[in-house]
């Protein structure tokens, strides 16, 4: 399908999508939102995709938030509308069964940090900014930013970001728990690729056992993500992938996952 907003790239298992209207800092309209959707879909179905890149087109930006000139005429239900359709984007990628990779070489601002967060791993260039600067426009996080960052750097900054609405550098990102990697800015692009490839040679059902254990365990009671996890673990038993892995490690080979 071809795309308005975005590019779509393959290389091996590994599917980039990368937000691409570098002249409003890849802002997310609704089109912006609505082929996003259809994207990680189609990512999502075809199994020959292992791992996602979301990237932002650019050295500016990854995504410098919703689109504000759409947002400035919206009556409070279609902003609703708009607040549903943005969440419903993060969940779709957060629950997406293969993991997704934020590459942040810029401003990821509000939308466009929660996007960062509704990915599994954020690397950034050590030139990157975050930052959830809604309240500077009399507004709040609408696409799950006030929930996610809680959830990933706890209640002191998610408060002090959402409340201050003034960007922190990926170094500081980093140290709150938000980035999982900050590099140099030219390091970028093989730190994303060569974590991609490791993730995309894992064992695809083990992968995704792996995300819904660990995100259904942050919203569950303790004994109820135990559980969840020991249903999961039985469950890779019925896998020839599990038979390969442990039988490739048994017989001193490397093993070669089918997602089976
Ligand atoms: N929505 C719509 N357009 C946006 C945008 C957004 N979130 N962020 C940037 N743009 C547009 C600008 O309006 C400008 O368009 P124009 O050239 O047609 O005037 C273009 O992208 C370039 O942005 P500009 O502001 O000129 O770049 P800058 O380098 O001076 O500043 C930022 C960069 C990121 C600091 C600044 O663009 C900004 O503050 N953006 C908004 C961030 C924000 O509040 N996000 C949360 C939205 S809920």
């Amino acid at each position: 399908m071809a795309y308005r907003n975005l590019e779509i790239g393959n290389r091996g298992a590994v599917r980039t999508i990368t937000v691409n209207r570098p002249d409003k800092l890849n802002a997310l309209n609704r089109d912006t939102l609505n082929e996003l959707g259809i994207a990680f879909a189609q990512a999502a179905q075809d199994d020959a995709v292992r791992a996602v890149v979301l990237a932002g087109a650019g050295d500016k930006a990854f995504v410098a938030g919703a689109d504000i000139a759409e947002m400035h005429g919206y009556t409070p239900a279609q902003a609703q509308g708009f607040s549903r359709a943005g969440q419903r984007l993060m969940t779709s990628i957060e629950r997406l069964g293969k993991p997704v990779v934020a590459r942040v070489q810029g401003f990821a601002l509000g939308g466009g940090m929660e996007l960062a967060m509704a990915c599994h791993l954020r690397v950034a260039s050590e030139k990157a900014r975050f930052g959830q600067p809604e309240i500077n426009l009399g507004l709040i996080p609408g696409f799950g930013g006030t929930q996610r960052l809680l959830r990933l750097a706890g209640r002191g900054a998610a408060l002090e970001l959402c409340l201050t609405g003034a960007p922190v550098t990926a170094q500081r990102a980093y140290e709150l728990g938000i980035v999982n990697r900050v590099v140099a800015a030219e390091a970028l692009d093989e730190t994303v690729d060569a974590l991609a490839d490791q993730l995309a040679a894992a064992a695809p059902l083990a992968a995704a056992g792996i995300l819904d254990a660990v995100l259904q365990g942050g919203e569950t009671p303790l004994d109820q993500g135990l559980e969840f996890e020991t249903q999961g673990f039985a469950l890779m038993f019925a896998t020839e992938d599990m038979r390969e892995g442990t039988g490739a490690f048994l017989e001193k080979r490397k093993a070669a996952f089918k997602g089976r």
